[in-house]
């Protein structure tokens, strides 16, 4: 079994990638971590080039990540959410995908799984849904596709404003957007996915849900 794991975070070492790496070695198989970042990937023009040939018609990257997750048997990608939707990257990647799915469903039956880092809380009601948003592009891709999607982890993530040296008094501190007037770097914290075990082990929980669903369920 071969798993791709695709990650959308442009930063280095970012929460994001470490959760995605953790799944990949959870698994126990043969692995390939992809940093989006590091890819040159041009929009799909939708103009229907691949039909015939199941292979974009662009001369890019995205040619080859394409054929590197139709080699796959399954599939973990990671985003994040700016402005409480999927990031463009990985969004960008998954629209990349729709020359595998012409005529004859290339990613179909294949296990597949999503992992999301949101500044926002999930329990925050005066905020937009970001992780919730985030974690249903991955999987409404995975759907559309017929992929065997088996579940998403989310992150608790940091806004940009942790690193900005600014955040306790700016008037567009995504901190204070977040968690109120008196919250500050300080008194938040500075989300690391390492410092949670609970979470590791939902990660690992995750990578071992996507290995038996190839086992079994794979036709
Ligand atoms: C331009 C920008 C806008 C952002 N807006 C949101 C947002 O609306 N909601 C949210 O939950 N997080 C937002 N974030 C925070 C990202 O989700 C956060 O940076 C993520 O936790 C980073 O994960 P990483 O460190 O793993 O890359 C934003 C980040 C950037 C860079």
């Amino acid at each position: 079994m071969k798993i791709l794991g695709i990650s959308g975070s442009p930063i280095k070492d970012s929460n994001t990638d470490r959760a995605l790496q953790r799944v990949l070695d959870a698994t126990g198989q043969r692995s390939q971590f992809i940093k989006l970042s590091d890819y040159t990937i041009e929009h799909c023009n939708a103009c229907l080039g691949c039909i015939e040939t199941n292979q974009c018609v662009l001369n890019d990257e995205g040619v080859m990540l394409a054929e590197m997750a139709y080699k796959a048997d399954a599939l973990v990608v990671a985003g994040f959410t700016p402005y409480s939707s999927l990031d463009s990257r990985t969004k960008t990647f998954l629209e990349r995908l729709y020359p595998l799915r012409h005529r004859h469903g290339l990613m179909a039956q294949k296990p597949g799984a999503a992992i999301i880092t949101s500044a926002i809380p999930q329990d925050n009601a005066n905020m937009p849904p970001a992780s919730q948003n985030g974690l249903d592009a991955i999987k409404h891709y995975m759907m559309e596709e017929g992929m065997n999607y088996i579940g998403g982890v989310t992150i608790p993530g940091n806004v940009p404003c942790v690193r900005c040296g600014d955040a306790g008094q700016c008037q567009m501190s995504g901190i204070k957007m977040i968690h109120g007037q008196d919250a500050t770097v300080a008194n938040v914290g500075i989300n690391n996915i390492d410092e949670n075990p609970e979470l590791l082990a939902k990660l690992d929980t995750l990578g071992e849900d996507l290995v038996k669903a190839y086992f079994t369920e794979m036709p």
